[in-house]
């Protein structure tokens, strides 16, 4: 059993919560708010589940998922994720983000970007490239023939592995997609960015295997 600290608590904090207490896990959600405003999320999700400030989910998180807009990464609780494996799901879009020329001009991913705000924890880009109906609807078992598969990205062979771990017990295979500086491979608009898994209008999704995650991962370019 993992306590499960989510740092953002919207369409994929909360699908990943609700993923995690059904395979038996413990989750601690937090929003940028009072964690009163989570208390419907928290009924719903039952007695494995949680809300408390992101600093307290923090420290009390096996792993930490941050889940937020990029633009929100200067305001996480630095000092209480340091030595943590924290999975990274997050995604730039100016639009929402704002311009951040180290992003624009592709001398960071994001999830470098993110590296640095939290620069004590490992961290691992997971989740970021499939849309949370599809997260909440794809898991099978590791013996499933039609078993889905994530890319996952860090430098920490450590956290990779926790991750891994993790992952499976959600339902869901890891291809390894390097380190944090190949998360690019993996960024909205990328061939493994939603398409393998189908389209949005079709809230079941698809399953998409280890060899279709390879394939797209290697075709991208920027
Ligand atoms: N939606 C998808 O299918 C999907 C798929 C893959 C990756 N992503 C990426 O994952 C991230 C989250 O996406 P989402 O769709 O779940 O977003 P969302 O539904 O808008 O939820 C964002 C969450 O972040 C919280 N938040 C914002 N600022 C915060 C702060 N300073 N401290 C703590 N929490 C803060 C929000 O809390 P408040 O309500 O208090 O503001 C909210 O709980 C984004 O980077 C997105 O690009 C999304």
């Amino acid at each position: 059993m993992t306590t499960v600290a989510l740092i953002g608590s919207g369409n994929i904090g909360s699908t990943i919560a609700r993923l995690a207490v059904g395979a038996g896990h413990q989750a601690v959600l937090s929003n940028s708010r009072d964690p009163s405003t989570l208390a419907d999320a928290v009924a719903e999700l039952g007695a494995q589940a949680s809300a408390a400030t992101s600093t307290q989910a923090a420290a009390a998180g096996d792993i930490i998922v941050v889940t937020v807009p990029v633009k929100a990464f200067t305001d996480l609780p630095a000092a209480a994720m340091a030595g943590k494996t924290v999975i990274d799901t997050c995604n730039y879009g100016p639009e929402r983000d704002g311009h951040l020329p180290e992003l624009d001009n592709n001398t960071l991913t994001s999830s470098e970007l993110l590296q640095r705000y939290v620069p004590d924890a490992a961290i691992v880009k997971a989740f970021n490239n499939i849309f949370y109906r599809h997260l909440l609807s794809l898991g099978r078992p590791a013996e499933a023939a039609d078993r889905t598969y994530l890319p996952i990205a860090g430098d920490s062979t450590r956290a990779k592995a926790a991750v891994t771990v993790f992952l499976d017990s959600l339902g869901y295979g890891v291809v390894d997609a390097g380190a944090l500086a190949d998360g690019w491979r993996q960024a909205t608009g990328t061939p493994v960015w939603g398409t393998p898994y189908g389209p949005y209008s079709d809230e079941n999704g698809q399953s998409a295997g280890a060899d279709a995650i390879r394939a797209a991962l290697a075709s991208a370019v920027r």
